[in-house]
């Protein structure tokens, strides 16, 4: 899977007029659903296949839905700056995932410019040989309908925001790359790292969709629930954490309301719908998504299946970068990004935030994904970083720390 680097501009050039064309059919059919042309107008069978509502549209490719298909995943990561954990991500998912779709913004959650980091490193090598199946969205600054939208369903200010990334950037990957019923959407933060034999074992076991109207009864969702560490796989909180989730993508049942802020149903054998292709008309399918992580129902919990690590960072820029970047605003504080205060709590292991959180000691860890144990060296600051006097920061001359 690996490609030429002069032609990985080219294809980044095509996924964004694809994007483009996408938008402007958005446009249009939007305009076409409210004058009453849409569902409604849905009597032919093929109407029902394509869900569009709109023949004749580029959305309109009847064959291939038609055509069972084996389904394939499609990995879909918000992304910050977190590019080694993005490359270790992408390694361990190399033949599981058949699209990586990179969520971006030129904006934090905290209203901050960032620069498109995917987009520069998309040229290096550590990426080249992914490029050919990476998606790359970068999501236009939040406008001030979205931000009242995305404040009733996300929150308030920082969450608002990022719940509009993740609606907006899975929206926009939908319109790029339609998937077929029966394939599966992954969705989770690009810390949350699946482990590549959970998702084999989920693609082995599911099939498509080849019964286009069945609603009810085949699409599935998993929840995959993770081991969850904190500034390295040294230390560990007793406690799991649910992260990434899968679903399935179907045709919707009737009488679904895509507009509904309402998290996604699940049925009481855990096996619902993922609810609705009509991404024209399905703003809140990124919430959806990430709401199932809180609705599992037993049988559809995939337990041990990721490594979540979290304020996993080569370098305290990092660190100071999320803490200023993301949702928590309440932790981009002077006392919290202190660099002293930093180097003292993730060398011991301690939350940084004050919040009586434990974090264990497990000694030198073994269950890490393949491709930190394959670069020891390189990662020694996800296995190895316990009382090393700089915390294992590589930005951090260790000769500079007298404390
Ligand atoms: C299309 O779906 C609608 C709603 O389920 C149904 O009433 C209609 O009969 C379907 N049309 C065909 C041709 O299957
Ligand atoms: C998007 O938002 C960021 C941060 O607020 C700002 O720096 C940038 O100029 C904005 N971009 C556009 C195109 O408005
Ligand atoms: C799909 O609809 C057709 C026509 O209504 C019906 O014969 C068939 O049994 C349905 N398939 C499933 C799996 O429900
Ligand atoms: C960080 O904390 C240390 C120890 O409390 C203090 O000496 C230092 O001045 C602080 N640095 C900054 C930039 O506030
Ligand atoms: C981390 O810091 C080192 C040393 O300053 C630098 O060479 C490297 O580019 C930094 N890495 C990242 C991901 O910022």
């Amino acid at each position: 899977m690996s490609m030429k680097k002069g032609i990985i501009f080219p294809i980044q050039i095509i996924f964004v007029c694809l994007i483009f064309a996408s938008l402007i059919y958005q446009h249009e059919a939007i305009l076409l659903t409210t004058a009453g042309q849409g569902q409604e107008q849905s009597t032919t069978e093929s109407d029902n296949i394509t869900q569009s509502g709109v023949p004749g549209t580029p959305h309109t490719d009847e064959h291939r839905i038609q055509q069972p298909v084996r389904p394939r995943i499609f990995d879909t990561v918000l992304l910050n700056d977190e590019l080694e954990l993005l490359e270790i991500r992408m390694n361990e998912l190399d033949k599981v995932v058949d699209v990586f779709v990179v969520i971006e913004s030129e904006q934090t959650f905290q209203r901050g410019f960032k620069p498109l980091h995917f987009q520069q490193a998309s040229r290096d090598k550590a990426f080249a040989r992914f490029i050919d199946r990476v998606l790359h969205i970068v999501v236009p600054n939040i406008t001030e309908a979205e931000e009242a939208r995305n404040r009733r369903i996300g929150g308030d200010g920082p969450w608002a925001i990022e719940s509009y990334l993740r609606n907006k950037g899975v929206q926009m990957a939908l319109q790029t790359f339609q998937p077929s019923p029966g394939d599966w959407v992954l969705h989770s933060d690009v810390d949350e790292i699946p482990r590549a034999s959970a998702l084999a074992e989920i693609k082995a076991s599911s099939s498509s969709l080849e019964e286009e109207n069945d609603t009810h009864t085949q699409a599935q969702t998993r929840v995959l629930d993770c081991s969850f560490y904190y500034y390295s796989f040294e230390f560990k909180r007793a406690e799991s954490r649910k992260g990434p989730v899968l679903a399935q993508f179907q045709l919707a049942p009737t009488g679904v309301d895509p507009n509904s802020d309402e998290p996604v149903e699940l049925n009481n054998r855990g096996t619902r719908v993922f609810n609705k292709p009509l991404w024209e008309d399905w703003p809140n399918v990124g919430i959806r998504l990430r709401g199932l992580a809180y609705q599992d129902r037993g049988p559809n919990l995939v337990e041990d299946g990721c490594w979540h690590c979290s304020w996993c960072f080569s370098n305290i820029s990092l660190v100071r970068s999320k803490a200023a970047s993301y949702a928590h605003s309440e932790h981009n504080t002077d006392t919290y990004m202190n660099n002293t205060w930093i180097i003292k709590h993730v060398r011991q292991g301690k939350d940084l935030f004050d919040r009586n959180e434990i974090y264990n000691y497990g000694g030198p860890p073994i269950d890490v994904p393949k491709f930190i144990a394959d670069h020891l060296d390189r990662f020694a600051y996800l296995t190895h970083r316990y009382k090393v006097p700089n915390a294992g920061f590589l930005d951090v001359p260790e000769e500079s720390i007298h404390f």
